[in-house]
């Protein structure tokens, strides 16, 4: 078996895991990251030299991949492997190349507008800028276990509204009308408190900001408890910050953890490409044993 080299990064999560070419990742070391990844939430490989082809495999040995949805003219971003999703402000030809330009990407977890959003994601990064372009991955159990106590009442048995219009760099998707009234915004309904179903161990689960609604509440309490939570998260106590490098890539749980980008130069180009995926095999195999 590899032997991998585990060092927990200095910043409230996050490990770096060195020792690995996760080309050639076998079911061993796969079941070995997966504890890795319960246990630190965030994954840093670097130095990796991964094909496209070598990423959907890898990504596949955790578990089925969900499809991401297709660029604005309906196509997938990446025509050989439609698992992948592009993540670049690159355009040719009058087409982005693809998702979320150069701008901010605000605090999200992917897909959480869908019931069962991805476990988790795997970013690979192919061109990054001198400068900007970082990201952020908060700890949603640390943020909620620091909860003031009046707050995590309020937050029990609440649900919110997952936004499905737009993503995270505010960019309306293809089908869907603006919001005007949050009460109708269209998207999955989640329990504000995560339990995990292995550990019971709870966390906030937020999704996104933008036109976000509790179900219940009228809007200004709604966007009330919704602001003191969105403040109580956004604090270096439960964040880490990754600077990219080429040939980065980074595994995230995308359930427990939000992530955001900073905006980078809109000339320098910026390439990554991801994979979620949307369960592992193991926890299959647990739930249908169960
Ligand atoms: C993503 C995402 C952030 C980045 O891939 O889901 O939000 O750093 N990307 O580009
Ligand atoms: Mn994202």
């Amino acid at each position: 078996m590899t032997t991998l080299t585990v060092t927990p990064m200095t910043q409230p999560l996050g490990a770096e895991i060195s020792g690995i070419d996760l080309g050639k990742a076998n079911g061993e070391t796969i079941d070995r990251l997966q504890d890795l990844l319960s246990q630190h939430l965030v994954l840093l490989f670097r130095d990796q030299t991964l094909s496209d082809e070598q990423l959907v495999t890898v990504s596949g040995l955790f578990g089925k991949l969900d499809v991401p949805a297709p660029n604005p003219f309906g196509e997938p971003f990446h025509k050989g492997h439609p698992e992948i999703n592009v993540i670049s402000n690159i355009v040719s030809d009058g087409k982005p190349a693809g998702n979320l330009g150069a701008g901010e990407a605000v605090w999200h977890a992917d897909m959480t507008y869908k019931e069962t959003p991805p476990r988790a994601a795997i970013l690979y990064a192919l061109q990054v800028p001198d400068a900007g372009g970082n990201t952020y991955f908060a700890d949603m159990y640390q943020a909620y276990e620091a909860l003031p106590d009046d707050l995590k009442s309020e937050v029990e048995g609440k649900l919110a509204i997952h936004d499905a219009s737009h993503n995270s760099a505010g960019i309306k998707r293809k089908g869907y009308a603006e919001i005007t009234d949050v009460r109708e915004t269209p998207g999955a309904r989640h329990p504000l408190v995560r339990i995990d179903p292995t550990t019971g161990r709870k966390a906030l689960f937020l999704g996104r900001r933008p036109r976000s609604y509790i179900p219940g509440l009228s809007v200004a309490d709604s966007d009330r408890l919704l602001d003191r939570l969105w403040a109580h998260i956004d604090n270096p106590n439960f964040y880490m910050c990754h600077e990219w490098r080429v040939g980065d890539a980074l595994m995230w749980s995308n359930q427990e953890v939000l992530h955001r980008r900073d905006s980078f130069d809109a000339d320098a180009k910026r390439l990554m490409h991801r994979t979620q995926i949307r369960h592992f095999h193991s926890d299959q195999a647990k739930s249908s044993a169960a």
